[in-house]
């Protein structure tokens, strides 16, 4: 019985220690590809009601569309979105949010599940007012023209290799200081001619 006590709380700990973090540790995606990879993208207030389902088990904060950048194919022009569905625990990856403000518009990029935005922890929802004007050039209108074709091919350390000639490789993770995001905040992987892609300034991109 001695034997056992600290065994167990020794297992306890560990299991305390790892689920949440092993659980939900994603690497921030390049915008261009959250945008590709989401089905609604939108932007919205957060009107500071939370419900949680105790049958689900998700939480659904109620939110106040002023913009859909992305799921008129699915949902039509006149969609309206009033609630944002994520799981209601942490440690599976739900989101929580933490601003107050409700006057405060984000950036919600998630997927749809039987007519529902669902989101988790690993997905791209930021304030609007901190996206760099190039990112919301991308979001309103200039990612999509690279969907289709291009990718954004991580590279995460050296050397990195282009597989493709419709792939951009993303290096902001290999680099510091006042580099670091620098293809995120200005540039997207967009087609330069038919077959090939190349990474494009949005800065002063109007179409
Ligand atoms: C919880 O979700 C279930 C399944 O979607 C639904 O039938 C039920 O009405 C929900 N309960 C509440 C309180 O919203
Ligand atoms: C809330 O957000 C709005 C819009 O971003 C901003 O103008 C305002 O200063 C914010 N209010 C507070 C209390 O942070």
């Amino acid at each position: 019985m001695a034997l056992f006590v600290p065994l167990a709380s020794g297992i306890l700990l560990l299991l305390c220690l790892t689920v949440p973090s092993l659980a939900c540790t994603c690497a921030p995606p390049h915008p261009q590809m959250a945008f590709c990879s989401s089905d609604l993208v939108i932007r919205a207030k957060f009107m500071g009601t939370v419900e949680v389902n105790q049958t689900t088990l998700y939480k659904r904060y109620e939110i106040k569309m002023t913009k859909m950048f992305k799921g008129f194919n699915t949902l039509g022009d006149a969609a309206d979105i009033q609630f944002v569905y994520t799981p209601a625990m942490e440690s599976v990856c739900g989101y929580f949010h933490q601003s107050q403000n409700r006057s405060e518009e984000f950036l919600i990029a998630g997927q749809l599940w039987n007519g529902h935005l669902h989101i988790t922890t690993c997905s791209f929802v930021a304030p609007w007012n901190s996206l760099s004007p190039a990112q919301r050039r991308g979001f309103t209108k200039l990612y999509a023209a690279g969907c289709e074709e291009c990718t954004v091919f991580p590279c995460s350390s050296i050397p990195c290799k282009l597989q493709s000639d419709t792939h951009c490789l993303w290096t902001d993770q290999l680099l510091t200081g006042s580099d670091k995001g620098l293809q995120s905040r200005h540039l997207a992987c967009l087609p330069r001619k038919p077959g090939m892609c190349t990474w494009q300034s949005l800065r002063l991109r109007t179409a």
